[in-house]
């Protein structure tokens, strides 16, 4: 049996104001990688959203170490509760005695399940509510697609950042670091590949509907996306562009059953 390739942990980098990415990269056999990205917000209350693959544990926190000490950690935003975003919580629990896990009901419920995390360590979002934290006020906004109830977006206007969770991932044929190096079309078939994976229901989806909810997210007019499956992107709208388009006709057929469950299974093990 052919080894399957290893995923592999990109160095931190700033992305704009204090946003910084982590980026990590999961290959997918015969369809190229998936991004697999934390990110991290420096300042006077460091908070890391989300905590990477667990298989890049040691690399994933020599990366984050790189830019701050995680001790220092304050938060760790969890976007939801899949393997390919907590995979290194208690790790970095252990390593931030002072850090809270910033979640919501449902999400802190799930945690439990799974046995991960501290319940004496969170720090529960109503719906709705403001997050504050270093001089930025989060906003709580759902991505338009998602494969997680628990799963919170937020939108921070001083730096402009959008973090749209799993939503706007890509399956890509190589590495990126930025969409701009990704032609159009290749950018097109990662994202339509990657959200019948993650959101199949979005076929079912009213196409108005679906549209409102693209519209009503460009005009926030994020300059920064922060996508946990998609290289650096400034702007939405050609993403979303694409999106709109992909499921205008309430349906699509992009990848094929068996490809879905082989994703499903690799980044469940991950
Ligand atoms: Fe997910
Ligand atoms: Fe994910």
């Amino acid at each position: 049996m052919s080894q399957q390739p290893a995923p592999r942990q990109g160095p931190i980098r700033r992305i704009a104001g204090d946003w910084h990415v982590i980026p990590g990269w999961l290959p997918v056999p015969d369809l190229g990688v998936l991004p697999v990205n934390a990110f991290l917000l420096a300042g006077p209350e460091p908070m890391l959203v989300d905590t990477g693959l667990a298989a890049l544990s040691d690399a994933f926190v020599a990366a984050l170490a790189a830019r701050i000490d995680p001790a220092d950690l304050r938060y760790i935003w969890l976007s939801h509760t899949d393997a390919d975003h907590i995979g290194n919580l208690d790790r970095i629990l252990d390593l931030a005695p002072n850090a809270r896990v910033v979640t919501n009901f449902l999400g802190a419920g799930k945690m439990q399940l799974l046995g991960k995390g501290d319940p004496a360590r969170l720090h529960l979002l109503q719906p709705g509510e403001v997050f504050e934290v270093g001089g930025h006020r989060l906003h709580q906004v759902r991505p338009p697609y998602y494969d997680a109830p628990e799963t919170m977006g937020f939108f921070d206007p001083v730096d402009r950042a959008y973090f749209a969770a799993d939503a706007f991932g890509a399956l890509l044929p190589a590495e990126a670091a930025s969409v701009d190096e990704i032609a159009a079309e290749t950018l097109r078939d990662g994202l339509v590949g990657w959200s019948s994976v993650d959101a199949p229901w979005l076929a079912h989806m009213d196409q108005p509907t679906l549209g409102r909810m693209l519209s009503g997210l460009e005009r926030l007019a994020p300059e920064h996306l922060l996508s946990g499956h998609l290289p650096d992107a400034r702007g939405l709208a050609p993403l979303t562009s694409v999106i709109r388009h992909a499921y205008a006709r309430g349906t699509t057929d992009a990848v094929p059953p068996e490809t879905i469950r082989q994703i499903e299974t690799l980044l469940t093990r991950s």
